[in-house]
């Protein structure tokens, strides 16, 4: 069915996901209203970003529904593609091409799925960089840019594709910690301007003065979910106080143990800037 189910931009219903006997995601309801931003937290391999992957069938569900902007994605004859090409995503890592120009980064998928022409995929592509604050890289390639500047180069190339939504997966986390604001702040505006956002982030003074709705995931299931004061403020379940003591004290106790045992040694979770 892919009538209009609902208002909601994203709808998802009772979402399962196993890999293998791997259960990751046990039955997630959730909902992202048009214009809401929604950060969701927790710790690492709670399924997060499997989440994010299964709103748009990166991965398939086990089970569940999931409807992104009227069209059910998890309908066996949805025109995913089409479904796709509403949605933006920007990744932990930034994936440009590396032999393209910011520039050519921003036009390339403008031009091959969108079928623009070369002017108005430039003119698309030079009101993008100005939004993100990078009108003087043009013609910078990434290796030429900071980790910070490429993230930002990420997000004008999908918010040139004109989304009607878009999934953050811990955009920030491979950021040196000083270029970290620059992409906040370029998300900050984008959520002022009234962009729909389902966001995974570690950030949490983001979360708390730019969500709307705060979710906390752990093993799989929602544990929590509300007002970023009180699911950050004064969170009601223990598993969600602990998890905030960790992000608010890393030294504390190291919140990203899977990630730091499946990392080969020396390539460490901050990546070098370049
Ligand atoms: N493609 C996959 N195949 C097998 N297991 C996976 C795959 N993707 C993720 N997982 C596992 O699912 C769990 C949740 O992963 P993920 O969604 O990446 O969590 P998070 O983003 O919260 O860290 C982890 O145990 C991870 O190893
Ligand atoms: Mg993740």
């Amino acid at each position: 069915m892919t009538a209009q189910l609902t208002t909601a931009q994203i709808e998802i219903r009772d979402l399962h996901k196993a890999f293998g006997d791997l259960e990751v995601l046990k039955g997630i309801d959730m909902t992202v209203e048009r214009g809401e931003v929604v950060c969701v937290i927790g710790p690492s391999g709670s399924g997060k970003s499997t989440l994010l992957r299964c709103v748009n069938l990166l991965e398939e569900p086990t089970s569940g529904t999931v409807v992104v902007a009227g069209s059910e994605v998890t309908d066996p004859d949805v025109d995913i593609d089409r479904v796709r090409r509403r949605i933006g995503m920007v990744f932990q890592s930034f994936n440009l091409f590396p032999h393209l120009t910011a520039m050519e980064n921003l036009t390339i998928a403008q031009r091959r799925v969108l079928r623009r022409d070369k002017e108005e995929a430039a003119r698309i592509a030079r009101a993008n960089l100005k939004r993100v604050g990078l009108s003087d890289k043009e013609t910078a390639y990434p290796a030429q840019l900071s980790g910070g500047q490429q993230q930002r180069v990420a997000i004008a190339r999908a918010l040139s594709m004109d989304p009607e939504l878009m999934l953050f997966d811990e955009p920030t986390s491979a950021l040196d910690p000083e270029l970290v604001g620059d992409v906040l702040a370029v998300m900050r505006s984008l959520a002022q301007e009234g962009m729909t956002m389902l966001v995974v982030t570690h950030e949490m003074s983001f979360a708390r003065e730019v969500a709307d709705r705060v979710v906390f995931m752990d093993g799989g299931v929602i544990v929590e979910e509300g007002p970023p004061a009180s699911v950050v403020g004064a969170p009601e379940h223990e598993r969600t106080r602990t998890f905030l003591a960790r992000v608010l004290d890393p030294a504390a106790a190291p919140l990203r143990t899977e990630e730091a045992e499946e990392a080969p040694p020396g390539t460490g979770t901050v990546r070098k800037d370049g």
